[in-house]
Order: structure tokens, then C-alpha cells, then sequence
């Protein structure tokens, strides 16, 4: 593909399938105000890149050339994006994909012998040239309290996409033969019924599907407080209860709304970031499937304090329940009058656009995203300027993590400083925990700052079958592993910090002495090489070194010897952390350089 327009036709059904998103195509003698002219609206690219690929399985050149010639975009950079995202394939494949998860907390709840035996002697059903269905590997799918966890991905007509876990050989074989699984169930609470829980209260016990009952279980109470505080109040109480992001920076969330809010430029954009990719993670999800009206109220509520009149809100790619109960969740609150011209009759005007990832951890990143939202390829941005003074679209923006938008609904409705009241001083409120890996319960677990990390790990029922703990990967292939002689952490922004860890996005992989690490460190160098995007050099060479030196010191095939290895291994990690230019190169060393200094693998230590 270059630059000249692709001379293949569409086929019908592609083409129907992107007029279905775009409206027809004009045609000559169609005034212009009889059809929607979408040429130049290239942040229609992903959605129509969707379109095409859940109803054919893939972008042929003629779809990708049709989608081209409407959107007005080069097909050179349209090609850019399509083969930017995991989810899209570009060249023919079968109908059906089973992706599997082969990411970290799934291996250690013994994904490999799922793969072992699929990669033995699975034949995907034949039929034809190509067969109709096959498998793939997957990183983390967000479901590792599921783990083993999949996701079928069937296209078509009637396009089928769910997650599935824990899996079996079995039950991945079926979902390959019948191109669907059966309903998942619930998500059920390990905490249920905790009278103390805030930001999961409603989870199992109001239905997610209805408007009435999230209101009758206290839904929509912070937005009718935030209305009467007015946006300044609402800044106030934010600031007040100095809650700051979850999605791993831990910026203060009232003085990002509060940047916004005076920015002279406008509009101003409020987005939400619900990518949730780092591997082990599944707290948004969980949120988003069980409670999303809170997400939509709390999207609201922002836009309300910074003046903002449009939000989207970027779901991951993975994650089909999550967008679906959203979906049905912002066409109930706009019927209700919850979203549109005039809130509850008071005059304010907000509405949230779903967009949808295609399998890129780095559009998790707020300038990544921004792109990726506006059509071009999810590759982050130089920062300064800071997105609340250009961000989504060049304009102030303020971008929150799921989580952080529900803990505002909290704050508003509790008041910032009896909101900061709980926790410690240095980090308020209330945190979700995902527990995963060989933990009794695993599952999302909230629990205020500063409890303890054993305690924690003690209210998910301990380390699975008694058995002794080896380590805790904590924060995510983002993180560090903690040891048994650092267990007792409290679970703080500053505490973590002291000891080398992070909080990041709350993962907390409990592993036994069964479990080899090295295959882990393996694999999430594996995961760092394959997300770069490839922008800076210290990044894209410096994660494949990484996973280069990770594997041979793992074959033990060192060149020289492992010391000279683990030097060199070290002072890689250093240039990524220097020189890269986002969070990605910054961290993609830190948990396997923690394994290496902490827990000894390579010399002697745990393998
Ligand atoms: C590689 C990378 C991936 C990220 N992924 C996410 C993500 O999935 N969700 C998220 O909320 N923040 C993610 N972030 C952090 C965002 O850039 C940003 O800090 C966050 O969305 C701000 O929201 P908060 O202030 O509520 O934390 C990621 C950052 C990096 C560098
Ligand atoms: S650090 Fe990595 S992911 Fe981030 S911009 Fe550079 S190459 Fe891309
Ligand atoms: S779902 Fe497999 S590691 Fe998260």
C-alpha cells in the first residue's frame, strides 16, 4: 500500500458494513445536506476499521481503500493504523479466533499446558481453502482472576465476541467448534456484603442493566449534589479530598480538573481511559461490567467541573461485555435525560462517545490514546504541552482512569475531607486490588491505604493450598516483585515507594515457591518488545536487547559471563528509564531488574 488511492474494490458486504457506520455514500447529484459527509472526520478511522473487521474477519485492501476514499484519508496512513492493533488482521484468516491467554497470571495458574496441548494436535475445523476457526496466543485478556482466561472473537453477520475462564483444552476446543460460549458467570465479590466497601458496593447487588435500580441503590446522588455545589464547589470538595489517579501516575485529580476548567481554549474533552492492559489487571473491567452507570454518572460529574460538553470514554478492545453494558448504559441516560442538552432539566449539556481499542497496551498511555482516538496510529506524544492544555484534538482535556472517576462520585458524595479521612494522609481513600496467581481467592478486593500487604493477601484466604510465598509481583510487568521479608508493606503511594515497588494499577500476583519465575521475566520482556511502539530508539532496541539478554541468561547461553550479562542488563534498563520518552521504556525494566536484585534469579536464586 503507498500513497496512490488502493484500486481494488470493496466487496458489497464490506462495503454495507461501513456504510452501516458512515451513512451511504454520497452520491454526485446528493446535496449536501442530504447525506452525511464524514470525508475529514478521521476519528472515524478505528470505529470503521471495527466495522469491517467483526463482519469479515479481516481488512481486505478493497475494505481499507473504500474506508479511504470516505474518511478523505491517505491510504498510506490508514494502513499505518490497521496494522498498528493486534486485533486486526490484514491479511485473510479464519472467521473465528479463540485467543488464548499465555500472560502472566495465567501461566501461573497453568495456562502452558492449555497451550502445550493445543499447539500438540489441535487442527482448527476445516472447511474449504481456510478453516473456519483457529487459535491464537493472547497477552493478559483482563480476566486473570478467571485465569486461565480466553476470548472468542467470531465475525460475521452476527458477530460474537466474549471471554471466557477458567479455560480447559476442552472447553477451548468447544468455543473453537461452535464459534460461541456459554453465558459467563457473574462476577461474584470475595468481599460481598463487606459493609464497608465504597467503590464496589453495588457490584452483585444492583442489576448493571438498569437505570432504575443503580438509582435506587444510591445511583445518580453525587451528580444532583455536584449540581448544587456548582463547579467551583465541586473543584473544592475534589482538592479537599486530595484523591489522586489511579491509572498508575498518581496525579492529583482535583488539580487536573481544575487546569481544565480555566483553560481559556475551547472546547475542553473529558476522556475516560478504561484500555486496562497491563498484564494482571481487571479492576476497571470489573467496574465497567458490574457497575457502569457509575462510569457514565462520574464521566458527568467531570464534565461538569471542567466546563466540558462531549467525553469519550476508550474502552479496551477486549473487553465486549464491558462496552456492551456501557453502551446500554449511556443510550438509558441519555433516553432519561442523565446525558444531553439539559441534565436533569439544570442546563447542562454533557454526552460521552464509546471508542473502542483493537489490542495496543500503549494506548493506555494519555497521548497514545489521544491519538488513537483521533485516527491515527496509538503512538504517545512529547510532553509538555500536558493534555489539559492540548490534548484530544489539540484542546484541554482531562483524562482519568476508570477507577479515579468513580472514587470522585464518592468524594462528592461524601465530602473531600471526610473522604480523606480514610486512608493515610499521603494517599486517601479508598484502592482496588486485583488478586491473582496462587492466591486462595483471587479476585478485586477494596481495602483502604495502607493496609497491609499480608493482610490483604490474608482476606484473599492466604497463599493457595498453604503453600509457602515465594514472591508478590506488585503494580503489574510495570512493577517489581516484592519478598516474603517485605510482606508486611503497608499499601501506600509512600510506603511502596521506600521499598522499591509501586502501587501502579493494583495488581497484586501472589506466586508460590511452585512457581518458576524466570518464565515470567521471559515473558513480560516478551510483552515490552511486542508493545513498543516503536517510536524512540532507546525503547524499541533497548526492549528487544532486554528480552535477547533475559533469554539467553535464562538458557544459560551467556556471551562472556551472567555477570557481564547482568551488568549489561542493568545498565540497559538504566537507558530505557533515561531516554525513553514515555511510561512504556521508562518501566519496562523495573520488574526484571526487582527479580534480579531482590529475588537473585540468574545467580543462584529462585528460578
Ligand atoms: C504504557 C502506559 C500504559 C498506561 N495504561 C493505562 C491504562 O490502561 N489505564 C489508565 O487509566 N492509565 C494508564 N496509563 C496512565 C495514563 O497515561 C494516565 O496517567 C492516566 O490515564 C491518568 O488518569 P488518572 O489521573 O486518573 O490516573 C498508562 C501509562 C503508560 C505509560
Ligand atoms: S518509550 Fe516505547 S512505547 Fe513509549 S514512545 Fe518510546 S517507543 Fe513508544
Ligand atoms: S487474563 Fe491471563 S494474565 Fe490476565
Amino acid at each position: 500500500v503507498d500513497l496512490h488511492p488502493i484500486q481494488t474494490p470493496p466487496s458489497d458486504e464490506e462495503q454495507r458494513a461501513v456504510d452501516a457506520l458512515l451513512g451511504p455514500e454520497p452520491r454526485e447529484d446528493d446535496l449536501p445536506s442530504a447525506v452525511a459527509d464524514v470525508r475529514g472526520q478521521r476519528h472515524l478511522l478505528l470505529p470503521a476499521l471495527h466495522a469491517v473487521q467483526s463482519r469479515m474477519g479481516w481488512v481486505s485492501p478493497g475494505a481499507l481503500g473504500y474506508i479511504c476514499k470516505r474518511l478523505g484519508a491517505p491510504p498510506a496512513e490508514a494502513f499505518g493504523v490497521a496494522s498498528f492493533y493486534a486485533l486486526f488482521a490484514l491479511s485473510r484468516r479464519p472467521p473465528t479466533v479463540v485467543h488464548v491467554c499465555d500472560d502472566i497470571a495465567c501461566k501461573a495458574a497453568g495456562a502452558d499446558s492449555v497451550l502445550a496441548a493445543l499447539e500438540r494436535g489441535h487442527n482448527p475445523v476445516a472447511g474449504g481453502a481456510l478453516p473456519e476457526s483457529t487459535w491464537m496466543r493472547s497477552p493478559c485478556l483482563g480476566m486473570c482472576e478467571r485465569a486461565p482466561a480466553a476470548m472468542v472473537v467470531s465475525a460475521g453477520p452476527e458477530p460474537f465476541e466474549r471471554a471466557f475462564g477458567p479455560v480447559t483444552i476442552e472447553s477451548v476446543e468447544q468455543a473453537i467448534l461452535r464459534h460461541r460460549v456459554d453465558e459467563q458467570p457473574r462476577t461474584v465479590l470475595p468481599q460481598a456484603g463487606d459493609p464497608g466497601l465504597r467503590l464496589l458496593r453495588r457490584v452483585g447487588r444492583a442489576d448493571p442493566s438498569r437505570l432504575d435500580d443503580y438509582r435506587a441503590h444510591g445511583g445518580y446522588e453525587a451528580l444532583r449534589r455536584a449540581l448544587d455545589l456548582g463547579p467551583s464547589g465541586v473543584l473544592r470538595e475534589m482538592n479537599d479530598s486530595k484523591l489522586v489517579g489511579r491509572g498508575g501516575a498518581a496525579f492529583p485529580t482535583g488539580r487536573k480538573w481544575e487546569a481544565v476548567s480555566q483553560a481559556p481554549v475551547r472546547p475542553h474533552y473529558v476522556v475516560c481511559n478504561a484500555d486496562e492492559s497491563e498484564p494482571g489487571t481487571f479492576k476497571d473491567r470489573i467496574l465497567m461490567e458490574e457497575d457502569p452507570f457509575a462510569v457514565v454518572e462520574a464521566m458527568t460529574l467531570a464534565g461538569f467541573a471542567t466546563g466540558s460538553e462531549r467525553g469519550f470514554l476508550y474502552v479496551r478492545g477486549e473487553y465486549p461485555l464491558a462496552t456492551d453494558r456501557l453502551d446500554s448504559a449511556i443510550a438509558q441516560a441519555r433516553t432519561r435525560g442523565y446525558l444531553g442538552p439539559d441534565i436533569l432539566g439544570r442546563g447542562v449539556r454533557f454526552d460521552i462517545e464509546i471508542r473502542r481499542g483493537a489490542g495496543a497496551y500503549i494506548c493506555g498511555e494519555e497521548t497514545a490514546l489521544f491519538n488513537s482516538i483521533e485516527g491515527f496510529r496509538g503512538e504517545p506524544r512529547n510532553k509538555p504541552p500536558f493534555p489539559v492544555a492540548v490534548g484530544l484534538f489539540g484542546k484541554p482535556t482531562s483524562v482519568n482512569n476508570v477507577e479515579t472517576l468513580v472514587s470522585s462520585l464518592d468524594v462528592i458524595a461524601s465530602g473531600g475531607l471526610a473522604y480523606a479521612a480514610l486512608g493515610t494522609p499521603g494517599s486517601t481513600g479508598t484502592k482496588l486490588f486485583c488478586l491473582s496467581g496462587r492466591v486462595a481467592r483471587p479476585g478485586l478486593y477494596e481495602v483502604p491505604f495502607g493496609t497491609r500487604l499480608d493482610a490483604l493477601i490474608a482476606l484473599a484466604g492466604g497463599v493457595a493450598g498453604g503453600r509457602p510465598l515465594q514472591a508478590v509481583l506488585l503494580g503489574g510487568a510495570a512493577g517489581a516483585f516484592v519478598t516474603p521479608a517485605e510482606i508486611s508493606v503497608p499499601l501506600t503511594f509512600e510506603d511502596t515507594r521506600r521499598i522499591g515497588a509501586t502501587l501502579g494499577s493494583g495488581v497484586v500476583m501472589v506466586l508460590d515457591d511452585t512457581v518458576p519465575i524466570v518464565p515470567l521475566l521471559q515473558r513480560m520482556a516478551a510483552f515490552f518488545r511486542d508493545e513498543s511502539c516503536g517510536q524512540c530508539v532507546p525503547c524499541r532496541v533497548g526492549t528487544v536487547r532486554q528480552e535477547e539478554l533475559v533469554t539467553r541468561l535464562a538458557q544459560e547461553r551467556s556471551l562472556g559471563s551472567p555477570a557481564v550479562e547482568l551488568v549489561l542488563l542493568k545498565e540497559l534498563g538504566q537507558a530505557m528509564r533515561d531516554a525513553s520518552i514515555c511510561g512504556l521504556g521508562q518501566t519496562a525494566s523495573s520488574a526484571i531488574e526487582s527479580a534480579v536484585t531482590k529475588l537473585k534469579v540468574f545467580q543462584g536464586g529462585p528460578p
